[in-house]
């Protein structure tokens, strides 16, 4: 069965391929990073315009040799997200939903990023636990099994993607912030700003990042002029700051469930100081921890035409709108 899978959901437009049987067959993202890039963030009229200009095209690159008929069923993400991006993505689906006479899935674009490490054929048993730091989100969420996730903590104010991002803008760097603060952050001594981790010893596994943010806010102000080495040091100081509240969160929902697997998905996964991080709690706490690749933990369409696979039960034949900016996970 070949399910394809559309996301519109933020800023990439993408359209992938998935057969059952053989895997991913065809996968096509647009990101449009360099269009909000002078702006600091995602603007919302410029991202749906731009998913209007590019979706036929990422499609016909998706599909590439791949006949039409041979297409199944059609998945897309319906939220949560952009409302005006979303529809996008739900229009297009129905379009073709309607020529191909195919029916249709609606899907959560959490589920997706859940769902996305098994993409690729890899295997973790069921229950394990997922940090799912993005732009718009950073969860922990306990993956009970397929179907069934309970979200154990979760940011009370910006998602830890976004702290990366303000950060970045208050210190005169470019968007997306995370990878440029990375970059930046190689040249820095971590603990030459003490910057608050909040929340790391309440009792629970919620996170918050606003504080974190402001603090850096204070510090810039007091600095007459940032120097490349001062840049390199809030850079350092902050990363250290934000990926040990994540770490220790998870590692202490890792130690109260007892799950034996962890997955990290995002666009945040990327960051090479998390990911060592993890590793030496995979080995402290002798745990499997799996990581997507990028392309994978990061917004794409493989995810949801994987999860739309899953979910062949669900399809139907109803042209009905399904998009909203907010759908919590494992709501209907
Ligand atoms: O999952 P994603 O591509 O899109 C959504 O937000 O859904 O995540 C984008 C976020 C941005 O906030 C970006 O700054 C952050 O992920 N990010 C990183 C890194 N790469 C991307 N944050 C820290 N370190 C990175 N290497
Ligand atoms: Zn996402």
């Amino acid at each position: 069965m070949i399910t394809l899978g559309i996301e519109t959901s933020c800023d990439e437009t993408a359209v992938a391929l998935y057969d059952s049987g053989k895997g991913l067959i065809g996968e096509a993202v647009f990101s449009q990073i360099e269009l909000h890039g002078e702006y600091g963030g995602v603007i919302p009229e410029l991202a749906s315009r731009d998913h209007c200009q590019k979706i036929t095209h990422i499609f016909h690159k998706a599909l590439g040799d791949t006949q039409l008929s041979s297409i199944d069923q059609i998945a897309y993400t319906a939220g949560p997200g952009l409302l005006g991006t979303l529809l996008i993505g739900e229009n297009f689906a129905q379009g073709l939903a309607l020529a191909l006479k195919k029916p249709l899935i609606p899907v959560n674009h959490l589920e997706g990023h859940l769902m996305a490490p098994f993409l690729g054929g890899e295997k973790l048993d069921f229950p394990f636990l997922t940090l799912l730091v993005s732009g718009g989100h950073s969860l922990i969420i306990d993956v009970k099994a397929f179907n069934d996730y309970e979200i154990l903590g979760q940011s009370r104010d910006d998602a830890v993607g976004e702290a990366f991002d303000k950060v970045a803008k208050l210190i005169g760097l470019g968007y997306p912030g995370g990878p440029e603060i990375e970059k930046i952050a190689q040249h820095g001594d971590p603990n030459k700003f003490q910057f608050p981790q909040p929340m790391l010893h309440s009792d629970d596994y919620d996170f918050s990042f606003s504080g974190l943010k402001t603090s850096v806010l204070y510090a810039v102000q007091d600095l007459e002029n940032i120097t490349q080495d001062i840049q390199a040091d809030i850079c350092a100081s902050f990363q250290q700051a934000a990926t040990e509240v994540l770490v220790k969160k998870i590692s202490k929902a890792l130690i109260d469930t007892g799950r034996e697997g962890i997955v990290l998905a995002g666009g945040v996964a990327a960051n090479k100081l998390l990911r060592e991080k993890i590793s030496t709690l995979q080995e402290s706490l002798n745990i499997r921890a799996l990581y997507p690749p990028i392309a994978h933990c990061t917004d794409n369409a493989a995810m949801i035409a994987y999860l739309g696979s899953l979910k062949s039960d669900e399809a139907t034949f109803h042209i009905k709108s399904h998009a909203r900016p907010r759908w919590p996970l494992g709501k209907k």
